[in-house]
């Protein structure tokens, strides 16, 4: 099957299941004070869920683009972490010396906090910012959709395959409402990439790829006395699949998603290995601190991805796409030709600040009313792409997409409360158990 007809058949299933829900829709035309905006004087309100390092530069961001964007809710787990945010805000807008901090108005009654905040804080907005970890984007997405929002939302937007779906769903009924999404892969809205996009017929066919994460890894939030496992786990979340979906997944899929982007296409099948060499104490949870994945597509060229979490070792973020004619080279702005002569060089001083331009463009679309943004549906592939690595690393097995992606495998909890049992728990050492390549089974 061609890779487009593979990523077809695929998308035709998930039509298939959301156009039960679209049904509706169809029957009762929707009309949204978010589709109508009438111009640029027209205040939009926006609510932040999950208000913790990138929800308030994501805010930030958001109140700075040109338009009359105000911050009306905020939504957090945990009520210091909207505290902390809420002040840092204030303190960011004041130093911007702009009158920005006029934009801010959540009062006590707008902070929402605990596992329904959400749903509290989305009720008040016209456009819904989703910060919180990956694991909860399906349900926040899903609810910010069935109330009519538009959404920005970060990447990833899952962790398990049964989360992918509740997201491409979700993703087909905003198409029909006409609702603008964008999801925090950046390099889409970064200058460099998008001329290197424009310009990928230069190498020809992509034959392979290659793509980087590999760095010293990020924080541990340590346990505390007195909390409950949930609590440890959504506080210390990196390091739990059913919130972060390992590193591969946090932040190895902008690399993954650049691949994917360029090829125009999503893999058939992975396979790899990995493990956790360095970063392995009782804090550090489930997750490995490498991977190395195989992924093949349709036409049968190869993406060889590597992330690391190691400190010591050596550094690089970044992606390379080789064709029949020449090379990308992305981190540099690059083209060469198949014997190693430029023959395009971005210049360097054109880059933007893409967290700002997805926050420009967003609001000016939805100012002017135009519906413009649909990345759900690439969000949701390019973060099955990251699973389907993790699933591939952690089982040792070659694992094939459409059975992945269809396997409805579920990670999470039965139920969202501080007492509520965990999906994953330590042994009487504190040790969590880890994946074992040929012994565990494709998670
Ligand atoms: N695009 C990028 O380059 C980029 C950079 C950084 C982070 N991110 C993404 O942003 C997301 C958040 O990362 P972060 O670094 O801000 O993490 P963080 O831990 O600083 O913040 C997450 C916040 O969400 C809150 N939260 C957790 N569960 C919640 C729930 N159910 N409801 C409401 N709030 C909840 C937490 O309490 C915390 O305040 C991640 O998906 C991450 O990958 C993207």
């Amino acid at each position: 099957m061609s890779n487009d007809a593979f990523n077809h058949a695929s998308r035709r299933k998930f039509m298939k299941n959301s156009s039960i829900l679209a049904g509706g829709l169809i029957a009762a035309p929707f009309i949204s004070r978010a589709n109508y905006f009438s111009g640029a004087g027209d205040e939009i309100k926006i609510v932040l869920v999950g208000c913790g390092g990138r929800g308030t530069g994501a805010a930030i961001q958001a109140l700075m683009s040109k338009q009359n964007v105000k911050l009306v809710a905020m939504a957090d787990a945990f009520r210091d972490n909207l505290d902390n945010c809420l002040k840092s805000l204030l303190e960011e807008a004041k130093n911007d010396g702009k009158g920005l901090e006029k934009k801010i108005d959540v009062p006590e009654d707008r902070k929402f906090t605990g596992f329904d905040a959400y749903k509290k804080a989305i009720a008040l907005a016209d456009v819904v910012i989703l910060t919180t970890p990956p694991g909860f984007r399906p349900i926040h997405f899903e609810e910010a959709i069935a109330q009519n929002k538009h959404v920005f939302m970060e990447k990833p937007v899952a962790t398990d395959p049964a989360g992918i779906q509740r997201v491409l769903a979700a993703a087909q009924i905003a198409k029909q409402k006409k609702l603008n999404v964008v999801v925090g892969l950046q390099r889409h809205y970064q200058n460099s990439y998008r001329e290197l996009f424009k310009r990928k017929d230069m190498i020809g066919d992509i034959t392979s790829a290659q793509a980087w994460w590999n760095n010293d890894g990020v924080w541990v939030r340590p346990r505390k006395a007195g909390q409950t496992e949930m609590e440890y786990q959504m506080r210390n979340w990196y390091y739990f699949n059913w919130l972060c979906g390992d590193h591969i997944n946090e932040q190895h899929i902008h690399n993954i998603d650049v691949i994917n982007w360029f090829k125009g296409s999503y893999p058939v099948k992975a396979q790899g290995m990995g493990g956790r060499q360095v970063r392995k104490g009782k804090e550090n949870g489930e997750i490995f601190d490498h991977h190395y994945v195989e992924y093949q597509y349709a036409d049968g060229s190869i993406l060889n991805s590597q992330c690391r979490h190691i400190p010591g070792t050596s550094s690089k973020v970044d992606e390379l796409l080789i064709g029949t004619k020449g090379k990308i080279f992305c981190g540099a702005g690059k083209i060469v030709d198949s014997k190693g002569n430029p023959i395009y060089q971005y210049d360097m001083k054109g880059e933007n600040n893409p967290y700002q331009t997805e926050h420009d463009e967003l609001f000016a679309a939805i100012v002017k009313g135009e519906y413009k943004f649909a990345d759900a549906d690439n969000g949701a592939f390019s973060t099955m792409t990251s699973i389907l690595g993790r699933m591939a690393t952690y089982s040792g097995q070659v694992i094939a997409w459409d059975k992945a992606i269809n396997s409805g495998i579920d990670i999470h909890p039965k139920v969202y409360a501080w007492d509520a049992p965990t999906p994953i728990v330590p042994g009487p050492d504190g040790y969590y158990p880890i994946a074992v390549p040929g012994v565990t089974k494709f998670v």
